[in-house]
């Protein structure tokens, strides 16, 4: 499934949604999403939406405030990695393509990463959400795993190139419905 609406409305859904908790949610296509928050670099400084993986991972079971967002070196992360000690302790950003969804978040999870944050592959899509699912292959894993458009991915990567930087430092979840709806600073690469 993919996701049509523009991310802008669907914010304004999960809103719309967390103000109106009565508001009948049966025909709505509802998509669950997690908010996080790049601190640095200041060039990158939004609110970014990602989609949880609908059967594998983890929750978050508490906020980080200040934690690194490393992407996996190589970005596909579907074997050993070559900057794996940057991610114990961290969150890992990759990119899908290569191995399943599972697998990368295994190879994260097994190089002490506390999440895998999965950007879509296609680089200029800002609209395609994929529901990540299971690979059936039976195995399972413990830490979350959230997928991120194609767009916001290469945005923060290419701010972190140039750079120079190793990883950007975010802020995870992000409960947006405590935030003024002024500060609420989505990506402007983004349709409201
Ligand atoms: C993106 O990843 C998917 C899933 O692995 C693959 O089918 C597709 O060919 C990839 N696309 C690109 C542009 O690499
Ligand atoms: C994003 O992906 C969707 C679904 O595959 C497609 O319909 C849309 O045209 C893509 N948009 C861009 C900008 O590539
Ligand atoms: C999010 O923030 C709102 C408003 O401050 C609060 O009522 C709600 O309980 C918070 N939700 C979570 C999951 O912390």
């Amino acid at each position: 499934m993919q996701g049509g609406v523009c991310r802008g409305c669907q914010l304004f859904l999960t809103l719309v949604l967390l103000l109106c908790p009565s508001l009948p949610v049966r025909g709505l296509r509802y998509r669950q999403y997690l908010h996080f928050q790049v601190l640095s670099p200041g060039d990158i400084q939004y609110i970014f939406t990602a989609t949880p993986a609908k059967d594998f991972g983890g929750i978050f079971n508490q906020r980080y405030d200040q934690i690194h967002l490393v992407p996996a070196d190589p970005l596909e992360a579907c074997g050993e990695l070559n900057n794996g000690a940057f991610i114990q302790g961290e969150i890992a950003l990759v990119e899908r393509g290569g191995c399943s969804f599972l697998s990368k978040t295994r190879v994260i999870q097994e190089h002490g990463g506390l999440a895998v944050i999965i950007a879509d592959n296609a680089s200029d899509n800002d609209s395609r959400y994929v529901d990540m699912i299971n690979d059936n292959s039976g195995r399972t894993v413990d830490i979350p795993a959230l997928f991120l458009l194609g767009r916001d991915g290469y945005m923060i990567q290419r701010s972190l190139e140039q750079h120079g930087l190793p990883w950007a430092i975010i802020s995870i979840p992000v409960n947006i419905s405590s935030i003024p709806t002024f500060e609420l600073k989505q990506p402007p690469w983004t349709y409201w």
